[in-house]
């Protein structure tokens, strides 16, 4: 199969690729990417932002702090509902690849732009690549788990994370040569941005002295249905009693969180930068969360995290990792929370979790698309 994307030896022109990204996870996982390719004259990589998150909190701040090149084009997408969402993108980057005549489409993690760059690229017989395929939660009601189904049915190449991925796409039917372990471009970021983060001064301008703990809270099962949000405060109440709690406020959930009123040990914040964020997570007690990547962050940072769903995509982090599935009751978060200071898992950082994974996917272009020798 993979015969079929060679280069011909006569063309010396570089491979074309674009990559495709739009929401904040995004951009700490194309980063790595773009710094492997740096410099590369076999490879000419165009990045296109969909504009699915504009505000600069949520997404030009990542470009600054990740040193990001500026996209080629962006798409000024914007929000609304996952139809309109994902068709807006979709239309809006076919004209894209069109004009640019990529090799193949890049798409990376499981939000509206991953699918609608597949589709788009898809349709039009661009290879896809898929950076982070194969992850599954079994839990259709989430969003992003119809988006990695939909993006692995049309994928042609599906780079991997942790090798559950791998077996859920043996078991889906895909051809295991077309699956390739590359590990984890979040982690790439993370290591690479690690030291300057804890240099920032975040925790001293954000916190006060002492032990905290983190929050992020931002999937619609969990704070779009007030009865449920009211459950998960109730056990955050409890917990800031003992531990404080900050909590970087998504969007979605500031217009949500208006109605409640929170205790003082419970400190509210605004959107923070990668840096920031890095920052934080690392000096935290413990994370609390529903965020996919954060999962991954907080095992490689040995940081006790309790994930407030009742599934994950990412299992390593919970065979391996430190995390633990907490549940989105008020009993089963209280009881995680206990569990994780009487029997803190000691966590292993998952293979190939450490820092070559741009490297790594480069291998796997070269491979795919660059005749021998050349
Ligand atoms: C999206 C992803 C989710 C990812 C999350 C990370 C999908 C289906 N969901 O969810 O997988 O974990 O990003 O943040 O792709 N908004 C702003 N400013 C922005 C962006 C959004 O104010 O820059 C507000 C808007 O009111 C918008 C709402 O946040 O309607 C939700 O944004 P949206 O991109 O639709 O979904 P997320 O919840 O961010």
């Amino acid at each position: 199969m993979i015969q079929s994307y060679l280069r011909m030896a006569a063309n010396k022109m570089p491979v074309k690729l674009v990559i495709v990204a739009g929401a904040r996870p995004n951009f700490m996982k194309v980063a790595p990417i773009f710094a492997a390719l740096a410099g590369d004259a076999d490879f000419d990589a165009v990045l296109v932002h969909t504009g699915q998150h504009y505000d600069h909190a949520m997404s030009g701040s990542f470009f600054d702090d990740l040193g990001l090149p500026q996209p080629k084009y962006h798409l000024e997408a914007g929000s609304g509902s996952h139809a309109q969402q994902t068709g807006e993108i979709l239309k809006r980057i076919e004209p894209v690849l069109i004009a640019e005549k990529p090799a193949a489409v890049i798409v990376v993690g499981d939000v509206n732009s991953t699918v609608a760059g597949a589709l788009a690229a898809s349709k039009m017989g661009i290879c896809v690549i898929h950076i982070e395929a194969g992850l599954r939660s079994w839990d259709r009601t989430m969003p992003e788990e119809i988006n990695r189904l939909a993006t692995d049915a049309i994928t042609d190449l599906y780079l991997i994370t942790e090798e559950s991925a791998r077996r859920n796409l043996l078991r889906e039917g895909v051809q295991p040569d077309r699956i390739h372990m590359v590990g984890n471009l979040m982690i790439d970021s993370l290591r690479r941005h690690l030291d300057q983060a804890l240099q920032s001064g975040a925790r001293e301008r954000l916190t006060r002295p002492g032990p905290y703990g983190l929050v992020t809270l931002h999937r619609p099962a969990n704070v779009d249905n007030p009865e449920q949000l009211t459950e998960i405060l109730s056990a955050l109440v409890e917990i800031s009693k003992e531990l404080p709690l900050y909590w970087p406020v998504h969007p979605r959930t500031r217009t949500r969180l208006a109605a409640s009123s929170l205790p003082d040990n419970i400190h509210l914040l605004e959107p923070l930068g990668y840096l920031d964020f890095l920052c934080m997570q690392a000096g935290s007690s413990v994370v609390l969360t529903d965020s996919g990547g954060i999962q991954e962050e907080t095992t490689v940072l040995g940081v006790p995290c309790l994930t407030l769903r009742d599934n994950t995509e990412r299992p390593v982090t919970i065979d391996s990792g430190t995390n633990r599935l907490a549940g989105t009751t008020r009993e089963s978060i209280l009881r995680a929370w206990n569990e994780s200071r009487t029997s803190p898992k000691q966590g292993m950082i998952p293979p190939y979790w450490d820092g070559g994974a741009g490297q790594r996917v480069k291998l796997v272009l070269r491979s795919a698309f660059l005749t021998e020798g050349q």
